[in-house]
């Protein structure tokens, strides 16, 4: 793919020879003289109405629609495109304006590239935007998150699970857990322009020496010289480059759709049809809307009792499956949620794994030992109090069925709602105490199948040995990323 840049300074180097790039810099030169036209007209209140996120998200910017769109609709929702793409100062709201005019005129000139590049190359660093208003330093301790999965069933089945994520943070030097990383200067060298293949990392210590990290298997790709020129010092868009422009999946929007009462789960495989629907004619906003529509006579004909009864609830589940269509796919600028990875966690792509249990330290004690993948170092099971107390912290509204309470480290045989778990104190979690520390991932053996995993370790096909229960949510593209190849 050709290299693109966004925000960014690519008339730098400019070869006079290649006519592209002359073409590009006619577009400078004219476009530049537009702007400060443009500037000059509409004075100081047109700019800062350029500013804001509704010239960015529609006027101008009609390309980044899929952007604006879900931006509406996450936390950020308030904080204006300038202030994670600009940040305060003179100095980079001219650069972003020169910088922009190209955009401009790709926008205006249809030749936007679809979808737009991410990550955004030269974003301002993290440090100048998220960091005005989120205090790295600051201790976030452990924190609990629910997930509230639907099972494509006819009952809807939900699945929770409960997770205690160790952010942590704090000083440099003192900083532990998730949020060390930037506390302290971690550095990285990535093979590709997603950045999702991860082949050297360098932990600046307190004591000024370099702990480096490689991935072993890239070892010839990376050199000195490259690590020097490429390397990048990790913030929170490493981590967090999703927390504004989320592009969600079917499964996701349906799931939080039920877990907060917007459908009413007692619709009969709700969950697996208002996927299928989503999921069909890619492409083709009207098509999905229209397969959305047929549920209506799927109801009425497959479950006519529960039509009967529960025409308001199936009619107001159809309209939000509608409004889901919209956001799910943007096919003008060829976005939807599988062109925007998120590197949150390591379910649906390799995020964490990007670097942990792959990249192996270079020298010390724990030289060629893989950077740690024990589920525990990141996020451990809450251990609820056993059932019947309604006061239990739920995100949204109460569900009215029991919480079923199976931490995804359960055995394979769910513990059922009406059994509570052991009544042990959910004091001393497994963090600091990992009572039965796991051996660790197991090699993946030499000549193994590539793929196709859990085909035959869901099921044990083959004599395959079964992965453990805590694994089916994996994705095949996470497995090597903790089990290393013999
Ligand atoms: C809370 C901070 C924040 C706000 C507010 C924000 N963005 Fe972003 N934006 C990001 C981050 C982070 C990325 C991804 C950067 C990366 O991966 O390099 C991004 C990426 C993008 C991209 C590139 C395509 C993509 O999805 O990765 C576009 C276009 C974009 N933003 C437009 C907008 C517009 C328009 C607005 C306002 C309506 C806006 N942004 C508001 C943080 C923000
Ligand atoms: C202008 C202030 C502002 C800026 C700039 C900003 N944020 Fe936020 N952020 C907030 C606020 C306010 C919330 C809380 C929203 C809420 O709780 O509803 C938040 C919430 C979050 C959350 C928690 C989201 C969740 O699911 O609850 C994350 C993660 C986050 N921000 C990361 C970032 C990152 C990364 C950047 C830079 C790309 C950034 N923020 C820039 C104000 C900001
Ligand atoms: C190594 C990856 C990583 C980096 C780098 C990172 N975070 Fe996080 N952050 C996480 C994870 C994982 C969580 C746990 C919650 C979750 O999974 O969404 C989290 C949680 C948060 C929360 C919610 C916690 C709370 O106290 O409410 C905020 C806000 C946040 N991060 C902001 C930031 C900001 C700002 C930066 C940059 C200064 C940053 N993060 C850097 C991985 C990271
Ligand atoms: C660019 C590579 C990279 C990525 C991506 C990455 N990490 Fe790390 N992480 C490291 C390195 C290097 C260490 C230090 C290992 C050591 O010193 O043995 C570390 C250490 C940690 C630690 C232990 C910190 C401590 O208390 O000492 C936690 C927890 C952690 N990472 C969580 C995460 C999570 C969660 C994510 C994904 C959201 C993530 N990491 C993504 C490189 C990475
Ligand atoms: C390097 C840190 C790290 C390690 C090691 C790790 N995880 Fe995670 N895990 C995360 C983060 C971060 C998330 C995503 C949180 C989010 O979505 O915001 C996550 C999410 C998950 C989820 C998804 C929650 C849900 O229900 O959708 C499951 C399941 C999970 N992890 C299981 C495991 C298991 C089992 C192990 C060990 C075999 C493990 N993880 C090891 C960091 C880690
Ligand atoms: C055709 C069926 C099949 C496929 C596909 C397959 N495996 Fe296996 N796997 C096996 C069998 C059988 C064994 C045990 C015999 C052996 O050691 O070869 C095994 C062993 C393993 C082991 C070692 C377990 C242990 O306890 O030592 C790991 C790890 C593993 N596989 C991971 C994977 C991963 C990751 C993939 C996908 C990239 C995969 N497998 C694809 C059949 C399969
Ligand atoms: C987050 C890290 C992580 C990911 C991702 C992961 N595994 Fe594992 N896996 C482990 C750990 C740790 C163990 C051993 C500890 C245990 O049994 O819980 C294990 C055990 C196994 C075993 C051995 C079971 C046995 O009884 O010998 C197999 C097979 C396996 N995993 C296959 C897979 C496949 C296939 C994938 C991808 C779909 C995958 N794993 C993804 C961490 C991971």
């Amino acid at each position: 793919m050709k290299k693109t840049k966004w925000f960014s300074s690519q008339y730098a180097t400019i070869d006079l020879k290649d006519r592209r790039q002359r073409r590009r810099l006619r577009f400078f030169i004219i476009g530049g003289a537009v702007e400060l036209l443009v500037l000059t007209l509409i004075g100081f209140r047109g700019v800062e109405y350029m500013d804001s996120p509704d010239f960015c998200g529609t006027v101008c910017h009609r390309v980044m629609e899929p952007q604006f769109t879900l931006y509406q609709r996450s936390p950020h929702a308030r904080v204006a495109c300038v202030q994670c793409h600009i940040g305060p100062g003179a100095t980079w709201m001219v650069k972003s304006k020169i910088n922009g005019i190209p955009q401009v005129f790709k926008a205006m000139t249809n030749t936007q590239e679809r979808p737009i590049p991410t990550p955004v190359e030269n974003l301002r660093p993290a440090r100048d935007t998220c960091e005005q208003c989120h205090w790295p330093s600051k201790f976030s301790g452990d924190m609990v998150r629910f997930f509230r999965h639907f099972q494509e069933d006819e009952a809807n089945t939900e699945v929770t699970r409960a997770n205690v994520f160790k952010v942590g943070g704090g000083e440099r030097g003192m900083a532990r857990d998730i949020h060390w990383h930037i506390a302290n200067d971690v550095w990285y060298l990535a093979l590709d322009e997603k950045r999702q293949e991860i082949g050297w990392v360098g932990v600046e210590e307190n004591n000024g020496n370099l702990k480096q990290f490689v991935d072993p298997s890239r070892r010839p790709q990376i050199t000195p010289t490259r690590i020097e020129q490429e390397k990048r010092l990790m913030d929170c868009v490493d981590c967090h480059n999703r927390a504004t422009h989320i592009f969600r999946s079917p499964a996701q929007l349906l799931d939080e759709a039920l877990a907060a009462g917007a459908i009413d789960r007692a619709i009969p495989f709700i969950k697996k049809k208002g996927v299928e629907a989503l999921t069909s004619s890619p492409g083709d906003i009207h098509g999905k809307i229209a397969n959305v529509e047929a549920l209506d006579a799927f109801y009425r004909t497959a479950y006519p009792y529960v039509y009967a009864e529960k025409t308001p609830q199936i009619r107001s589940a159809i309209m939000q499956v509608k409004e889901f269509a919209r956001i799910v796919e943007f096919p003008d600028m060829k976005v939807d949620w599988k062109t925007h990875i998120n590197n949150i966690g390591h379910i649906e792509s390799p995020g964490c794994l990007r670097c942990h249990g792959k990249l192996v330290a270079e020298s010390g004690p724990q030289q060629g030992k893989p950077i740690s993948a024990v589920c525990q170092e990141c996020h451990y099971p809450l251990q609820l109090p056993p059932a019947a107390t309604p006061a239990a912290p739920a995100p949204a509204a109460p569900p009215e069925v029991a919480r079923p309470v199976a931490p995804a480290v359960a055995t394979s045989a769910t513990p059922s709602a009406e059994i509570p778990p052991a009544v042990t104190k959910p004091t001393a979690p497994a963090a600091t105490t990992p009572a039965p520390k796991p051996a660790g991932p197991p090699r993946i053996p030499a000549g193994h199948a590539p793929s196709g995993c859990a085909l035959c370790h869901k099921d044990g096909i083959g004599g395959a040995p079964k992965f453990p229960s805590n694994h089916s949510a994996f994705n095949e593209a996470t497995c090597a990323g903790c089990h290393t190849r013999s």
